[in-house]
Order: structure tokens, then C-alpha cells, then sequence
């Protein structure tokens, strides 16, 4: 399917949508701290997310077994929460979630440290979200799409990180997953789509403290760096409109 222009109805859902998730995100970042399971994050998420009429996307999707997607450390995207797994004092955790509002998707990811981290992982961290906010300056109607992709790429290597190549951000909106694919670098050839106002994306960098290989472990999900290094994630759903995007996941 080609990359769709949302109508002023779909949009006030997916707002909708996005508004609901930037709130779970909020309580989920309030419950981050050193001894929790990864299991009961996900259990608190996908209770938020059903108590606030939202059905949680992720669940079941392809057969993904959660409602979160819980990373830490050197795991880049895609945890699979377990009661086995525990977050301790200087980990970073990356919390990914979507939620279905009415038929329409939103999907949003952060980044927290747990408890007191290092200088270094707190820089990670930061420069991944500021790469967001970079790439979103060029989301303007007219703008190509790899005029994003660009402006993340760069402010992630000046800042001496790297950007993941084997995933990358997608259109949105009834799925999950629609045109076009948003890579978080320039690829070889040519500058992407043109961008106009109604289009939805989702935007959503991914970035290794060292290089940009990643594998998949025998679970089939968790994408994790192969160098061992860390690796943090931010991800919002934006509005492309005639002026300055409308960031829908971020109260
Ligand atoms: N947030 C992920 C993405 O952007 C989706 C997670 S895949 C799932 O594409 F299986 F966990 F749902
Ligand atoms: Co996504």
C-alpha cells in the first residue's frame, strides 16, 4: 500500500491515541527503579493502556508475547519481558510501546536510566532523544523524507555514536507498520519521498554507544549490539503539517 494523507477524523484519533501513550510512557518512567521485573513493567503498561480504552498493539503482533518491549543495556529494541529479569542500580532501559485507540495506532519510545547512571550512558541517552528533535526540524511539507534521516545520522556521529542500520521508523496510522520506511541515515541513493501535510510517521532512532551491528538472539525478538556496547531508543509519532510537525506521542 502506498503512504496515505490521514483526513481530519483520522488524525483527531490518532492525536487521541498519542496522547494516551505519552501519559503511560510518563507513569512508566515513574516506576523505573533498580529490583522491578521487566514483567511487571509490562504488566503496569498493558494495564494503563486497556484501563484507558486503548488495546495495546504490540500484543500478539507477529507473535510478539508482550505489550512492552523492554531493552536494557546492550539490548538495542524488541526485550521480551520476563520474571526473570531484573533491573539493577546503572542499567539503561529502553520501554517501547503502541497502543490502538479507535481503530488508530500510535507508537512511542523511551530511554531511562535506573537509579544513579554513568556520565557516558546519560549522554547516550540524551544525544538519542536530541537526534529525534533534530530530525523532526526537517519534517516540514516539501522537505524529502531522507532529509530526516540525514539530520539524525549526523548529530548522532558528531556526537560519536552510531546509528542502527538493520531497523528502522515507519509510516502509521490503522497499522502499525505502513509506508514508508524512515531509516535513521542517509541511505546510497536518493532523498526519499516529498513530504506532505497528513502524512504520519513514526520516527525513531536507534543508537549504539559502539558500532552499528546488531544481532537477534534464539528468542527470535531481542535485537542486541554485537559489539556489547550499549545502545538507547526514542521514538515518537509525528503529524507532518504545512508548518512545524505535530509531535502526537509527547504531552
Ligand atoms: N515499536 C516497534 C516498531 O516500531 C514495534 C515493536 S514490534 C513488536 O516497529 F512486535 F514488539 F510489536
Ligand atoms: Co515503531
Amino acid at each position: 500500500m502506498a503512504v496515505t494523507i490521514k483526513s481530519p477524523q483520522e488524525i483527531a484519533l490518532m492525536r487521541e491515541a498519542g496522547k494516551i501513550l505519552a501519559e503511560v510512557h510518563e507513569r512508566l518512567g515513574e516506576i523505573i527503579a533498580p529490583g522491578i521485573s521487566t514483567w511487571e513493567i509490562d504488566c503496569k503498561g498493558e494495564e494503563w493502556i486497556r484501563q484507558a480504552g486503548c488495546i495495546p498493539s504490540f500484543k500478539n503482533y507477529e507473535g510478539y508475547p508482550a505489550s512492552i518491549c523492554v531493552s536494557i543495556n546492550d539490548e538495542v529494541v524488541h526485550g521480551i519481558p520476563s520474571k526473570e529479569h531484573h533491573l539493577f542500580e546503572g542499567d539503561i532501559v529502553s520501554l517501547d510501546a503502541g497502543v490502538i485507540y479507535q481503530g488508530y495506532q500510535s507508537d512511542a519510545a523511551r530511554t531511562h536510566g535506573v537509579g544513579n547512571i554513568d556520565a557516558e550512558n546519560q549522554r547516550l541517552i540524551d544525544v538519542t532523544r536530541e537526534s529525534f528533535f533534530q530530525g523532526i526540524k526537517k519534517a516540514v511539507e516539501g522537505n524529502r523524507l531522507y532529509d530526516i534521516s540525514a539530520a539524525i545520522q549526523k548529530y548522532v556521529e558528531e556526537n560519536g555514536f552510531s546509528v542502527v542500520r538493520d531497523l528502522v521508523g515507519h509510516g502509521i496510522g490503522s497499522a502499525l507498520h505502513e509506508e514508508p520506511e524512515v531509516p535513521n541515515f542517509k541511505p546510497f541513493k536518493g532523498r526519499g519521498i516529498r513530504l506532505r501535510a497528513g502524512m504520519t510517521l513514526a520516527i525513531e532512532p536507534m543508537v549504539n554507544a559502539g558500532a552499528y551491528d546488531v544481532w537477534i538472539l534464539e528468542d527470535d525478538w531481542t535485537v542486541v549490539t554485537q559489539d556489547g556496547a550499549n545502545s538507547a531508543h526514542y521514538e515518537n509519532t509525528i503529524l507532518i503539517t504545512e508548518g512545524e510537525p505535530e509531535i502526537l506521542s509527547l504531552n
